[in-house]
């Protein structure tokens, strides 16, 4: 790599900065947790339960319903709505490439996939049901029974349920983006100058101390300034701590463009409305990180942000028929 961009940097500066350029290559490794290794009958029995309302109390909302994979897996809402149209506080986030999350839920508060799958069943303003009762449900299903039995090779319960779903959200893999395609498959023709100027610029402006590394994420937790009172107090809910306070996982930014509105609250609704928040610096918040500065941007760069931006959406993930309704 090294001789490659000394060579280049003989022949051309701007062939040099290109290599600079260069990205960590996204998700060489497969994702997956001790005891649940992937199989396809897991698999399909973890993608039949994320598309199935019967996992509500009353049958009439499933995990799709509020993340929908041609949104990349978000609802388009402002918040997410569960049975009886029950609003629940936040957002919801895209689950591209959400195994790669050192912690789930904006707020970090849950561990492990499987253990998320607890949280929408019991919520009351998603699922309203219990797992117990779920699993009851599941085992005199007709269907459902039998697969537990050659998936795990044991009845159908909660341990079955919370890893079939994580290991089918395990395959939710997003990587083949136009801006994957010019970084690594060499498809010089997949991102225009604007693209790839939007993305210098993008470094230069310090996004990338927090959206770095191959999913736009370090996956942290910070207070971006977006409220001086922040109803949602973020990571405080989980951690206690009031220096937490306002503090949220830094979202990916691959297929940022289909997960409109943003944040956790879904409160801003366009790209170019964040970016103006990022370049106020933000309200003024005790626990603002140092790293939200203002700086100037004139339309023109704006516009190249948002280009490079919209390089993230990949459009085989969204129309990925093993990740559609099975149904
Ligand atoms: C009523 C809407 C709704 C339903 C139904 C729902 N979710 Fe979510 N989901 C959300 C919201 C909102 C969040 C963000 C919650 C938070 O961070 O506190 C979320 C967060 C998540 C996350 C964490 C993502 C991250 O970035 O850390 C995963 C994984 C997830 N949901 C999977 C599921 C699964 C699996 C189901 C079905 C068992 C499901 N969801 C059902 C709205 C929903
Ligand atoms: C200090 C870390 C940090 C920096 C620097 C930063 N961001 Fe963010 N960004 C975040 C966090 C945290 C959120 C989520 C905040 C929330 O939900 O309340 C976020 C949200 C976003 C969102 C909305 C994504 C979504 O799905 O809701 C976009 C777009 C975004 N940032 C782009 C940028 C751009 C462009 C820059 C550079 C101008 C930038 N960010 C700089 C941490 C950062």
């Amino acid at each position: 790599m090294l001789l490659t961009c000394a060579i280049f940097f003989a022949l051309s500066f701007v062939a040099c900065n290109h290599q600079e350029l260069i990205p960590p290559k996204p998700f060489d490794q497969m994702q997956f947790s001790e005891g649940n290794e992937p199989n396809d009958l897991r698999i399909k029995l973890g993608r039949m339960l994320f598309y199935d309302p019967i996992l509500s109390r009353d049958s009439t909302v499933s995990c799709a319903s509020c993340h929908i994979q041609s949104m990349a897996f978000t609802d388009g809402k402002k918040v997410g709505e569960g049975i009886e149209g029950r609003k629940v506080l936040r957002n919801s986030p895209t689950l591209g490439n959400v195994s790669y999350h050192s912690r789930i839920m904006r707020d970090g508060g849950v561990p492990t996939l499987e253990m998320q799958v607890l949280v929408p069943v019991q919520e009351h303003s998603e699922f309203d049901f219990n797992m117990v009762l779920l699993a009851e449900r599941l085992a005199n299903h007709k269907v459902y029974s039998k697969m537990a039995l050659k998936a795990y090779n044991r009845a159908m319960d909660p341990y079955v349920i919370t890893r079939a779903i994580a290991v089918f959200e395990r395959t939710m893999v997003s990587n083949q983006s136009p801006f994957d395609e010019y970084f690594y498959q060499n498809i010089t023709t997949a991102l225009s100058d604007e693209q790839l100027e939007g993305y210098a610029l993008f470094k230069k402006l310090g996004c990338e101390n927090c959206h770095s590394g191959p999913d736009f994420t370090n996956y942290n937790y910070y207070n971006i300034g977006l409220y001086e009172y922040y109803p949602d107090s973020g990571r405080t809910r989980i951690t206690n701590d009031t220096n937490d306070r306002g503090k949220i996982k830094t979202p990916t930014l691959r297929n940022v463009a289909l997960t409109a509105p943003y944040m956790h609250d879904g409160s801003i609704q366009t790209v170019e409305e964040v970016i103006s928040h990022f370049a106020s610096g933000g309200k003024s918040h005790s626990q603002k990180s140092d790293l939200i500065v203002d700086f100037e941007i004139s339309e023109k760069e704006k516009a190249e942000i948002l280009s490079f931006l919209s390089s993230l959406t990949d459009k085989t993930f969204i129309s990925d028929t093993t990740l559609s309704n099975p149904f």
